[in-house]
């Protein structure tokens, strides 16, 4: 989601289904390698939530779990709060408009931290540092960061990652960034390409309906470049799940 803080931005955005690339089979792949580790009431957290999409998915499939989703947008924390009370879940998850680089979440309190395709908002080491004290020592946090994935990256590739977000890594460099900031590597996996589709075809048709005309042609332009960029990519960028658990200190 490319960033401008403009509240048609985060209007046009509410209306989406979701607001990454990201899909619930995916998710779940990536908790079900997890799921049996966690105690049976589990709380979790969801940083940078966007409208619940992974909150939602992370809710029914830990059916006794108390799940706190945080966003520091107004309209998506709005939009999620009225698909918990539709779905009937305002009991299990608390919503938050609140900075994920400053959660009001109580220390070593989280059996599972969340966050899908946010935290490049704050830096990956940044984020992995800041969110460590919150997890208890048996905790999981799975996040999901942009990655290289190889060293074939056609030109006008490189340099649109290189202005948009020049600390993205490889696998490599973020397994190491997480050991550097005290975790152990439980497991990585890689965002299916299709599922950025369920990211880009909603906003494809959104410009082709004349529903993104209140972002102005300059921020269109932007979103048909990413797209395109990705397109052109040759799979040599992706999200890339990162499950990591605090590591015991010596
Ligand atoms: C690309 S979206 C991903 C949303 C959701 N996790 C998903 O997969 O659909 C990034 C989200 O991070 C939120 N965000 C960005 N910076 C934030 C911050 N400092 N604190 C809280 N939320 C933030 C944005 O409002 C947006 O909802």
């Amino acid at each position: 989601m490319s960033e401008v803080f403009d509240p048609a931005f985060f209007d046009f955005y509410a209306a989406l289904p979701q607001q990454g690339p990201g899909r619930d089979s995916e998710t779940l792949h990536v908790l079900h390698r997890i799921a049996d580790r966690l105690p049976a009431q589990p709380r979790v957290a969801d940083l940078g939530c966007g409208t619940g999409r992974t909150t939602l998915a992370l809710a029914a499939a830990l059916p006794d779990a108390a799940v706190t989703a945080i966003d520091f947008s107004d309209a998506f924390c709005q939009r999620l709060r009225d698909e918990t009370t539709h779905r009937n879940l305002g009991s299990r998850i608390h919503i938050h408009e609140a900075d994920m680089a400053a959660p009001p979440i109580a220390p070593s309190s989280l059996d599972l931290l969340w966050s899908e395709g946010a935290v490049y908002n704050i830096g990956f080491e940044n984020a992995l540092s800041l969110w460590r004290p919150l997890l208890k020592p048996a905790g999981y946090a799975v996040i999901s960061e942009c990655t290289w994935l190889s060293d074939d990256r056609p030109h006008a590739v490189s340099e649109f990652w290189a202005a948009a977000y020049p600390s993205m890594g490889t696998r490599t460099e973020n397994v190491s960034r997480a050991t550097a900031a005290g975790y152990e590597i439980i497991d990585t996996h890689t965002l299916a390409a299709e599922a950025w589709a369920d990211y880009y075809d909603p906003i494809t048709k959104a410009i082709e309906d004349g529903n993104a005309a209140q972002l102005g042609p300059a921020f269109i332009a932007e979103l048909e470049q990413e797209r395109a960029i990705f397109a052109a990519s040759r799979g040599s960028y992706g999200y890339v799940f990162y499950t990591v658990k605090p590591r015991r200190r010596a």
